[in-house]
């Protein structure tokens, strides 16, 4: 295997949102790396952190928001390395848009209602480069087309209201993916679209990776889309990484309670007529976190030490880390009979005997009709 060339640095980032009931610790000492060429997946719960730890790489944190002192964010580029964390709003300025792009969670918001779509994407492209008008009407052009909406010579002349959210969702992926970013971070970039159209995304995000060698920062919910796209998997509760690993070591060997609890409650297991479970609770509210592991209140596996202080980090063959006092020591936890078969699951829900077979190398987009069927929200109308 070649060696990884690491892009993005992140330690110990702190960003908390200054309340009047307190500090809302929205991500609270958050540690990881991302590498060239790779898909970075995050998954986890509403309100766990995700967008706010992408807004901080983009120096989009704002008051009542600080990213707090002693936070790292050491971003290694083409033309700039910099701990974006401390840069100056210049320095941010510069990559922002340029080798770092963002799809935003809400395209309605990002877009600016005021110009057509082609102003907006032809804006970005010539930020960046010196090229003239008709060039950049024909790359507007061809990035629409590429992101699969259909009569783009004419789209490319209307306002973000005239189109609906499905079609704004992708022109924000035309706008993000114009410069080439070297890490392109996208948040829940296919949640609003209808399943074609998620595989078109997803399968674009594969082909600008092994084109361009972009890094990908995936954020979503769901499991299904991590499986199909990302080469590591962070997931995160409550402000952190509680479990880190290659996305076919995940699959087949969780370990973090929550993970396990985030796979058996997989909507597409549904379709064998499976119960769904239901991991029982919510998200501890970040200005008032336990003492103890913050997952505690919900975890099956809790210990009386679990209540009394921060789990360690344990570190597993092959760069597999997880937060969990089951494997601190000598006592590591096997998975039980319910999580096995929670692992088959997936397999299943992936239409594959096997992991080798379901993590291959030329990772396809699997579509899943299940979940095609039952979300309605669509793209186009
Ligand atoms: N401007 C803000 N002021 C106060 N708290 C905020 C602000 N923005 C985010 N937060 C808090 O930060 C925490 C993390 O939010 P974040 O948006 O990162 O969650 P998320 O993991 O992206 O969730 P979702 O999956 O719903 O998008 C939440 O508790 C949220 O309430
Ligand atoms: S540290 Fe304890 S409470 Fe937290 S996830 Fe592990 S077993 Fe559960
Ligand atoms: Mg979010």
């Amino acid at each position: 295997m070649s060696k990884r060339e690491t892009i993005l640095d992140v330690e110990n980032l702190r960003v908390y949102f200054h309340t009047k009931k307190g500090d809302s610790k929205a991500v609270d000492g958050n540690h990881f790396r991302m590498y060239e060429k790779e898909t970075l997946a995050i998954v986890g719960e509403s309100g766990c952190g995700k967008s706010v730890t992408a807004m901080s790489i983009l120096g989009l944190v704002s008051e009542p928001g600080e990213i707090m002192p002693g936070s790292k964010i050491l971003y290694t580029g083409n033309d700039y390395n910099l701990d974006l964390a401390t840069a100056s709003i210049d320095d941010k300025r510069k990559v922002r848009g340029n080798e770092i792009s963002m799809i935003f969670q809400e395209p309605m918001t990002a877009l600016n209602p005021v110009f057509t779509v082609g102003d907006q994407i032809e804006e970005n492209i010539r930020i960046h480069e010196d090229v003239s008008s008709e060039e950049c009407r024909k790359r507007a052009i061809e990035l629409l087309g590429k992101v699969g909406i259909s009569r783009p010579e004419q789209v490319i002349d209307n306002y973000p209201f005239q189109l609906s959210g499905g079609m704004c969702q992708r022109v924000m992926i035309a706008m993000a993916l114009s410069c080439n970013p070297k890490l392109l971070i996208a948040d829940e970039p296919t949640t609003a679209l209808d399943v074609t159209i998620q595989a078109q995304i997803l399968k674009l995000m594969n082909e600008l990776k092994d084109e361009t060698g972009t890094s990908i920062m995936l954020i979503t919910h769901d499991l299904g889309v991590v499986a199909q796209v990302a080469d590591w998997v962070n997931v995160m509760y409550a402000g952190k990484v509680v479990e880190s690993a290659d996305v076919r070591e995940l699959f087949t060997n969780p370990k973090h309670p929550y993970t396990l609890g985030l796979m058996a409650s997989m909507p597409s297991l549904a379709q064998n007529g499976a119960r769904l479970n239901v991991i029982e609770g919510t998200v501890p509210n970040p200005v008032y976190l336990p003492e103890g592991c913050y997952f505690a209140d919900r975890c099956t596996k809790c210990q009386a030490r679990c209540l009394k202080g921060q789990p360690p980090v344990i570190e597993m063959p092959n760069g597999h880390t997880v937060s969990c006092f089951l494997y601190d020591g000598n006592e590591n936890e096997e998975l039980d009979e319910a999580d096995r078969r929670t692992v088959a699951e997936v397999l299943a829900m992936l239409n594959k005997d096997s992991a080798d077979e379901a993590f291959d190398d030329e990772k396809t987009v699997i579509i899943d009709i299940d979940k095609d069927q039952t979300d309605g929200s669509g793209g186009d109308r």
